[in-house]
């Protein structure tokens, strides 16, 4: 895990101003949910901090590292998305295993941390 912090961000899709300036910060292993009626700006945010829209204004720290000009490949981060997807090709395993394979795990560890991801989840019988 890391911190996160965000300093006065910003975002404008062209005119419109979404973001108007945020400041708060993310301790190491704390657990953070983001509460707003529709069209606030909460996925934008997410979206800024995963590196897959641009930030107009301010930064955000990752373990106090600015990331805001960081590849989103490089921030060592992943996100679930709202409208999530799987590789139906795939079995449920290769789902789990896929972003440990495209980091070139190691087989051990793969299966272990699959293994104890679907025991958390209760997804061992799949
Ligand atoms: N690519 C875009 N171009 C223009 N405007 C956008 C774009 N993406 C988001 N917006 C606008 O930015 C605002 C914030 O949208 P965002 O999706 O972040 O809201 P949200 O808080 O996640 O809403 P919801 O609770 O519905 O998921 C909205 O007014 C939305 O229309
Ligand atoms: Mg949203």
């Amino acid at each position: 895990m890391a911190s996160v912090s965000f300093h006065n961000i910003q975002k404008n899709f062209g005119d419109v101003k979404v973001i108007l300036g945020i400041s708060f910060d993310i301790q190491d292993g704390e657990f953070v949910v983001l509460v707003g009626p529709s069209g606030c700006g909460k996925s934008t945010l997410l979206r800024m901090l995963a590196g897959l829209e641009d930030i107009s204004g301010g930064e955000i720290s990752i373990d106090g590292r600015v990331i805001n000009e960081l590849e989103s490949k490089d921030r060592d981060i992943a996100m679930v998305f709202q409208s999530y997807a799987l590789y139906p090709h795939m079995t449920v395993r290769e789902n789990m295993a896929f972003s440990l394979r495209l980091r070139k795990a190691d087989a051990q560890t793969t299966e272990e941390r699959v293994a104890n991801a679907a025991r958390i989840l209760n997804l061992d019988k799949l």
